[in-house]
């Protein structure tokens, strides 16, 4: 297989092991983050066979969606593997993958990992990241908003505070920066009408 059937069969293979996610994580969040990577490298000189493996895999093991376990390595191992990709391939691969993460707090080290980790981040934004934030939050049980105990508020909009509007300065390509500036305004627009509505009732 050459470059291009090879991402061809990882797409085919992701498509069906996503599209009935129901978290946010889904099928359409993995090609969305591959549209965000393809258009942040036109700006970047990164290998983009590299770049675009690791958004197709970067969610497939996430310990979100594994009872808490990260099987990301094992599992990407074994399926790159299965396409008799170079074990070199297979080990930068894993890299990046494992710096994309918020959670797991990694700083990217490669132009590659930066443009996947800006590219999955800048789906946690905007519109769509508005959408995806309270489809995850109904999916782990959180309430919308806590107006009670905002100390130990674990709601949706808490969420905003803890992750979502501090993306825009942690972008790291010129290309998701400008990207992330728009989405985050109409972020701040959302979360005030949000507040608007919910003191006047
Ligand atoms: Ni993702």
């Amino acid at each position: 297989m050459n470059k291009t059937e090879i991402l061809k069969e990882v797409q085919t293979y992701i498509r069906q092991a996503f599209l009935e996610e129901g978290t946010g994580h889904d099928y359409f969040h993995i090609e969305r983050v591959v549209i965000n990577a393809r258009k942040i490298i036109e700006k970047e000189n990164a290998d983009a066979f590299l770049v675009e493996l690791a958004a197709w895999l970067h969610d497939l093991g996430d310990y979100k969606l594994n009872g808490g376990v990260d099987k990301s390595e094992e599992l990407i191992t074994a399926y790159l593997r299965s396409l008799n990709l170079e074990e070199d391939t297979i080990v930068k691969v894993n890299e990046i993958v494992s710096q994309v993460s918020f959670s797991k707090g990694n700083t990217p080290t490669s132009i590659e990992a930066k443009v996947v980790q800006d590219a999955d981040r800048l789906d946690a934004i905007g519109a769509v990241g508005i959408a995806r934030c309270f489809a995850y939050g109904g999916s782990v049980g959180s309430l919308l908003y806590n107006p009670e105990d905002q100390s130990k508020d674990s709601s949706s909009i808490q969420h905003f505070y803890d992750k979502l509007f501090k993306l825009k300065d942690l972008m790291n390509t010129t290309t998701a920066k400008k990207i992330a500036d728009e989405r985050h305004q109409y972020m701040e627009c959302f979360v005030q009408e949000f507040y608007r509505e919910v003191s006047s009732s």
